[in-house]
């Protein structure tokens, strides 16, 4: 190699050792006479001295050097002269005295910062995405994802599984989203999918005898992105024969505990993952997705509120609706401007608006006490004053406290609190960034009602088996039908989904018929996967945790462009080569394809 040592590994250890280093010019400054260079490399920063008086030719190639330089020098390691030790580096206590310098590149002036970590524009970090992933810390979160899959993938093997790899050009597997096509030139007018996970390729393993399958497979969907989605992701991909829930949930409660151990020991987890079923989960945190590092939990007041005087309250119980809330400690001397912008954040989330009830300092001690002229709300005079106390006494809350509470229809109100209870967890600085909180969501119903479609959706994917217990209610009561589904949920995201799977031809064709799928639509799509269910399918199960999410979390990245090292932009653009772009009409033609808009063709 070009060099002898990496930047990053020179210790006191090296002291008297002639070394060559080879980098990137990080820092440069000039001290009167005596230039200090930050090189770095993959492993960190080493602090070059160039000194006139070791060598004048030297010392003028240095004098050339600028930030992002491509270098390589030779020097003797020495101690750092007392009171000039760098702290903050773990190669702060020594430098390089330089006495050889090659320039093996120079570089542009780069669009923005690379040794300081200033917000840079999205577009501009996507474009020269080479040139933001040389930052540290976008180094350090590769390098982590990297550890994070040698990790998963000891681990599995460990434990007896086979990475198998599964086709990219598929028939199209509902996932809920929808699919990527790429058409087929040999044969005109049919469309392979990109896979939206390999779901049913890993129940064929199954069937085939595998046992234990795992891949780190790519997954593609053309939806909605967001902080924690993009249109290809990666997924662990998981499939066991022969297990129950609990043989999963406990393997990967394993996986992930010992995970944390090793790429991220200064963190902290809950052990065991606390368990909550579907239904608690919405009650008490009004998602299937709860951030549990933090209280501020939801209360349902409809009873208390059921026959008020208040007319928001009344009306939204009568026409079906809930009236829940959440109490926040120390906010009852919010003023209106900061009562207004969470009504802002209400509305925006689907909320008619938002109703406060703040409890001021000094308002009560005992609760017996409580007047109704004592609490500052716009409801305080519809209510009487044995409701504001069961109210009070509901939330157990305590002067000072300011009691949000939201009515209308239920996924509303739920949806809202949702949102205002991790907006105010976060203001109130109760999600404690060293805290991964993990949580197993379990009892899933199977279905779901979709309104716009009027048919009944899987809350999983079709594939998922109902509770054995259950199966009679799927021609009597199939909303009652629960799941043998389950989540890992983690500070509020979801990061695996997973279930015990349907392995014969019968149920799953009556599960196919219940979602509204006609006979020829269930052997066109789904044919190949029953009639492997005729020869012998095992019972199984797995889940898949979405690797990415993964790694943001333990990377404490805000979002998940920043653990991914090319990703495409909030519009699934990839700014950097510019894709998705027009293509020429002889490639459409030996496609046979014909775009509707004829100027979209590249000339
Ligand atoms: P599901 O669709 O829930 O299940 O996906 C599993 C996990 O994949 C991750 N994920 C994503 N990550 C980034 N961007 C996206 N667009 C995205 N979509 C999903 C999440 C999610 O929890 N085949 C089933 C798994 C199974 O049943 O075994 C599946 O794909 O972390």
């Amino acid at each position: 190699m070009l060099k002898s040592h990496s930047c990053g590994e020179l210790r006191d250890k090296h002291v008297g050792h002639e070394v060559t280093l080879a980098g990137w010019v990080h820092r440069r400054r000039d001290h009167g006479g005596l230039i200090f260079i930050d090189l770095r490399d993959r492993e960190g920063i080493a602090q070059i001295v160039f000194n006139p008086e070791i060598s004048k030719g030297v010392h003028k190639v240095a004098n050339e050097l600028r930030n992002e330089y491509v270098a390589k020098v030779t020097g003797k390691v020495a101690q750092r002269p007392p009171g000039t030790e760098n702290t903050k580096l773990p190669t702060g206590k020594i430098e390089v005295i330089a006495s050889d310098i090659q320039i093996l590149n120079t570089a542009k002036t780069p669009p923005f910062y690379i040794n300081e970590d200033a917000e840079v524009d999205e577009n501009l970090c996507l474009k020269y995405r080479y040139l933001y992933l040389r930052r540290p810390r976008m180094k350090d979160n590769i390098i982590l994802r990297h550890r994070v899959e040698k990790f998963m993938r000891d681990f599995l093997d460990a434990k007896g599984f086979i990475e198998i790899e599964t086709p990219i050009l598929i028939k199209s597997t509902p996932e809920g989203a929808r699919d990527y096509l790429v058409p087929s030139r040999i044969h005109p007018g049919k469309f392979y999918a990109l896979p939206q996970s390999p779901q049913q390729l890993k129940q064929l393993l199954m069937v085939a005898g595998f046992e234990k399958y795992y891949q780190i497979a790519r997954c593609f969907r053309d939806e909605d992105l967001r902080a924690d989605r993009q249109p290809e992701f990666t997924q662990l991909d998981m499939e066991m024969s022969f297990v129950d829930e609990e043989d999963i949930l406990s393997l990967l409660e394993e996986l992930f505990t010992s995970l944390m151990e090793t790429v991220k020991p200064e963190m902290r987890i809950l052990k065991p993952f606390p368990r909550l079923s579907f239904t608690e989960s919405m009650e008490r945190y009004g998602t299937d997705k709860p951030d549990i590092r933090f209280g501020l939990e939801l209360r349902d007041l409809s009873a208390i509120v059921a026959e008020s005087d208040f007319a928001v309250f009344r009306s939204a119980i009568q026409g079906g609706g809930k009236v829940k809330g959440i109490c926040l400690s120390g906010c009852a001397d919010y003023s209106h401007k900061q009562t207004e912008e969470l009504t802002e954040l209400a509305k925006s989330s689907g909320a008619k608006g938002l109703i406060t009830l703040a409890l001021p300092a000094g308002s009560f001690d005992k609760l017996e006490q409580l007047a109704p002229d004592k609490v500052k709300s716009v409801a305080a005079k519809y209510l009487t004053a044995e409701q504001l106390k069961e109210i009070v006494r509901k939330f157990e809350a305590k002067p000072g406290n300011l009691i949000l509470i939201v009515a209308g229809e239920p996924k509303m109100v739920d949806k809202v609190l949702d949102e205002l209870r991790r907006e105010m967890g976060h203001r109130l600085g109760l999600t404690d960034p060293n805290l991964l909180a993990f949580v197993f969501v379990v009892d899933y119903p199977l279905l779901d009602w979709n309104d716009e479609t009027g048919r009944w959706e899987p809350m999983h994917h079709p594939f998922t088996a109902p509770r054995e217990e259950d199966v009679p209610l799927l021609d009597t009561d199939p909303p009652k039908v629960r799941a043998r589904h389950y989540d890992i949920v983690c500070n509020s995201y979801e990061l695996s989904s997973g279930s015990i799977r349907i392995h014969t031809r019968q149920l799953q064709e009556k599960i196919f018929r219940l979602l509204g799928y006609s006979n020829e639509e269930i052997e066109a799509r789904f044919g190949h996967l029953l009639e492997a269910f005729d020869y012998g399918a095992p019972p199984h199960g797995g889940i898949a945790p979405g690797i990415d999410r993964v790694v943001m979390l333990l990377a404490g990245a805000e979002n998940i462009r920043e653990v991914i090292a090319f990703p495409k932009n909030q519009s699934a653009i990839d700014v950097m080569s510019d894709s998705p772009s027009p293509v020429s009409k002889a490639q459409l033609d030996e496609l046979h394809l014909k775009l509707k808009d004829e100027e979209t063709i590249q000339t």
